[in-house]
């Protein structure tokens, strides 16, 4: 197809090609990752203009040649994508590359595609651009893209928690010691209690399904402690050539009986995500009266496949659920048939995480399928002291060292906040006063076992160590 036949197809929405025409005429070299990430423009449509371009080569870069360029003689230099760039400060645009490089690889099974540097910076400056934050509070609603370490840096005054089902984000968060509050979550499965209530501001860049973005935002909406004047942000976009896509989000979104304060288009760059043309838009969403029934009723159903690859998308279909064997369970966790072990109770992986059972159970049978590995230690300590059996998964379950009873006693009673049962345990033990028991103990214990990321729970024996000799938390990393 020629160019005239591209431009005269794509209509009004031909600014795209004629941006992408006019970087290809400006005399630099140009990746297609980077043509596709400057337009916003699915990878599709830019190899499209590309095949009907007289293209010269170098590597991996292509441009117009210089002799040609007088044919596509187009200037198309302003963006409306843009509201923060005036305020960029390119040393912590630095800072966060490095931040970013630094920190663990995406995983595609979880939806990981990183942000830029500078997308992360500017979403921090909208904030700061759009909202009063002294004394406020985000919540980020995963974050792979460290969207908190940026709010940390550009704003120290926001408190900022941030709550992912992925350990090493988690623990790499905590690494940088910028003061953000890590919880371990599968938001599937809820949101920790300590999260809940807790926001002025939530944040979230989802998987991009309907579903995936319903229940992130639901988890956001949840997370809030501001009903009337809270927001929640959300990044998320569809490739251009898929309306219909964004309608079916929109459509979750409406569901929520959530207001569309703004759509910033093509507000977040992405290393990667080329369907999608490397982008996305910013949504400013506030919640209205009919929202909290909305999410109370939605929250659950909404639960179920996110992901858009991997074993666990959309796509993918669930296993039958595994045999019990010989194994007599007096309590079933989790999806089993209807038809098994009439009379033996059953509960909800999400409301096992929830709240201990209320009854006195000896053997739990709990179906995790796969996709839950990562709850998996969290769900057999909330049996506290029962047997347990996983079935389901073929992954093993990894539970921290328990080596001293204050350990121990803090993982059986998961459920709990874990600084009121050490601080139980080291005025039990030591005969401290209560005072002196809460000044040895580190501030991230703020938290229910189930709640703390893994690499909390695995230090935990050796910091109860250290607390039964130290008289000062503050004056050890933690
Ligand atoms: C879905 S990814 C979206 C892409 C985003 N640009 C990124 O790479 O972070 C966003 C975050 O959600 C987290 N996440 C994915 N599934 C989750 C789940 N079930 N519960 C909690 N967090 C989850 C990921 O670990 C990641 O940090």
């Amino acid at each position: 197809m020629s160019i005239d036949e591209l431009y005269a197809r794509a209509g009004v929405d031909g600014w795209r090609l004629r941006k992408a025409v006019s970087l290809l005429s400006d005399g630099r070299w140009w990746t297609l990752a980077d043509v596709v990430r400057e337009t916003a423009t699915s990878r599709r449509t830019i190899e499209a203009l590309m095949r009907a371009l007289p293209l010269e080569h170098r590597d991996q870069h292509v441009r117009i040649p210089t002799e040609q360029v007088k044919h596509y003689n187009i200037s198309i230099s302003s963006s409306i994508s843009d509201p923060v760039s005036h305020l960029v400060d390119t040393s912590v645009v630095s800072r966060l590359a490095e931040l970013i490089a630094k920190a663990p690889r995406g995983r595609s099974a979880l939806d990981h595609v990183s942000a830029t540097p500078e997308t992360v910076v500017r979403r921090a400056l909208l904030l700061g651009a759009r909202f009063w934050l002294p004394g406020s509070r985000l919540l980020c609603v995963g974050d792979h893209d460290l969207t908190s370490l940026a709010v940390r840096l550009i704003h120290p005054e926001v408190e900022v928690m941030v709550v992912d089902i992925d350990d090493r984000i988690l623990a790499y968060i905590d690494e940088q010691d910028l003061g953000v509050t890590t919880r371990w979550a599968d938001l599937r499965l809820g949101l920790p209690a300590s999260a809940r209530g807790f926001a002025d501001l939530a944040i979230t860049d989802p998987p991009y399904t309907p579903d995936g973005v319903g229940l992130f935002v639901a988890r956001g909406l949840e997370g809030l402690r501001d009903r009337d004047e809270g927001r929640v942000l959300l990044a998320y976009g569809a490739s251009e050539r898929t309306p219909m896509l964004a309608l079916k989000v929109q459509h979750a979104l409406a569901d929520l009986q959530l207001l569309n304060e703004a759509i910033y288009p093509d507000f977040n760059r992405y290393d990667g995500a080329e369907a999608i043309g490397s982008a996305a838009d910013l949504y400013v969403l506030r919640p209205t009266t009919k929202t909290w029934p909305a999410v109370a009723s939605r929250v659950d159903r909404l639960a179920t496949a996110i992901y858009t690859q991997g074993p666990q998308s959309v796509e993918s279909s669930e296993a039958a659920p595994p045999d019990l064997g010989d194994y007599a369970p007096d309590l079933l966790v989790g999806d089993w048939p209807r038809d098994l072990l009439p009379g033996v109770p059953r509960v909800r992986l999400s409301t096992w995480l929830a709240k201990p059972y209320a009854a006195h159970v000896s053997r739990v049978a709990i179906h995790a399928p796969a996709g839950l590995e990562a709850a998996l230690p969290r769900l057999v300590l909330a049996a506290r002291d029962a047997e347990v059996r996983v079935f389901g998964t073929a992954s093993s379950v990894r539970l921290p060292p328990t080596p001293d009873a204050i350990t121990k006693r803090i993982l059986s009673n998961s459920h709990g906040k874990v600084a009121n049962t050490w601080r139980e345990g080291l005025v039990a033990e030591l005969g401290l006063t209560k005072n002196q028991a809460r000044a040895r103990i580190p501030a991230w214990a703020g938290a229910t076992a189930l709640e703390l990321p893994m690499h909390r729970l695995t230090e935990l024996a050796t910091e109860v160590a250290r607390s039964r000799e130290d008289e000062d938390p503050g004056a050890h990393e933690v």
